[in-house]
């Protein structure tokens, strides 16, 4: 999974995202920066960060952006072997094996921006560990993400409402800002579609006739369509 996961990631479908989110959280700095806060040396955590993808191009925008690149990179998987080809791609970022239903292997408010893509989301950590000022931004799929590859390999339907959920799921430590909404078509060849089903979860679950089909499909036009729910942390309740 993290193999097809990188080769996937690699032949660029899901860059406009990760562009989207480089250009929120590049922008969150330089504003923090700007306004004084940036006098501590800010941390960026994606938690679940699978096998870096977004992270290190995270960090080449912070660069090229010049102001926010003394932001430390840091992303935890639960997955060791994400963790491990993570490390050995990005040597500049820093990883750790850690499981986000638990207490995170960070200090309390050291991040200036927790990224959470297709991850699990704990909002007492995610709060603990991010800064008053911090920004955290979510990312799930929209309601036709790659709908036409769901229904050809009888891929998990899309949970319902997700949207309202996750933030149901945050409130009480985290208030929602606008959501970006971002949809766009992809042609998907072969090895892509390949790919593609061997990262999602059910992979191993697929029946066989499925499963085989991805060997001879032929190109498929489909709809990347994501949400990125950006969130500013609620201050603490007075004791
Ligand atoms: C759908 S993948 C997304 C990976 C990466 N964010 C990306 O978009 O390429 C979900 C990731 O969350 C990780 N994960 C699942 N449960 C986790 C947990 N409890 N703690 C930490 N990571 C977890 C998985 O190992 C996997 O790498």
């Amino acid at each position: 999974m993290v193999a097809a996961r990188r080769r996937f990631l690699e032949r660029g479908y899901y860059d406009p995202l990760s562009d989207a989110l480089n250009e929120l959280a590049t922008r969150h700095l330089r504003e923090g920066a700007a306004a004084g806060a940036g006098a501590r040396e800010p941390a960026i955590l994606d938690a679940g960060c699978g096998e870096g993808y977004y992270l290190g191009r995270l960090r080449r925008a912070l660069l090229a952006d010049g102001g926010s690149g003394e932001a430390r990179c840091c992303g935890v998987d639960v997955s060791k072997e994400a963790v491990r080809a993570a490390a050995r791609r990005y040597p500049e970022c820093a990883f750790a094996v850690a499981d986000i239903n638990r207490r995170l292997p960070l200090p309390d408010a050291a991040c200036a921006v927790l990224l959470d893509i297709f991850a699990p989301r704990n909002p007492d950590e995610f709060r603990r560990t991010l800064a008053p000022d911090g920004l955290l931004l979510v990312v799930i799929p929209g309601p036709d993400h790659l709908r036409e590859v769901r229904a050809t390999f009888r891929l998990l339907a899309i949970e319902e409402e997700k949207e309202r959920r996750v933030i149901e799921r945050l409130a009480g430590r985290f208030a929602p800002l606008a959501t970006r909404a971002l949809d766009y078509d992809i042609t998907l060849d072969p090895e892509a579609l390949r790919d593609l089903v061997a990262m999602t979860p059910n992979a191993w679950h697929l029946p066989p006739e499925a499963r085989a089909a991805t060997g001879g499909a032929d190109t498929l036009r489909t709809r990347a369509s994501f949400r990125i729910l950006p969130f500013r942390p609620l201050p603490d309740a007075a004791p």
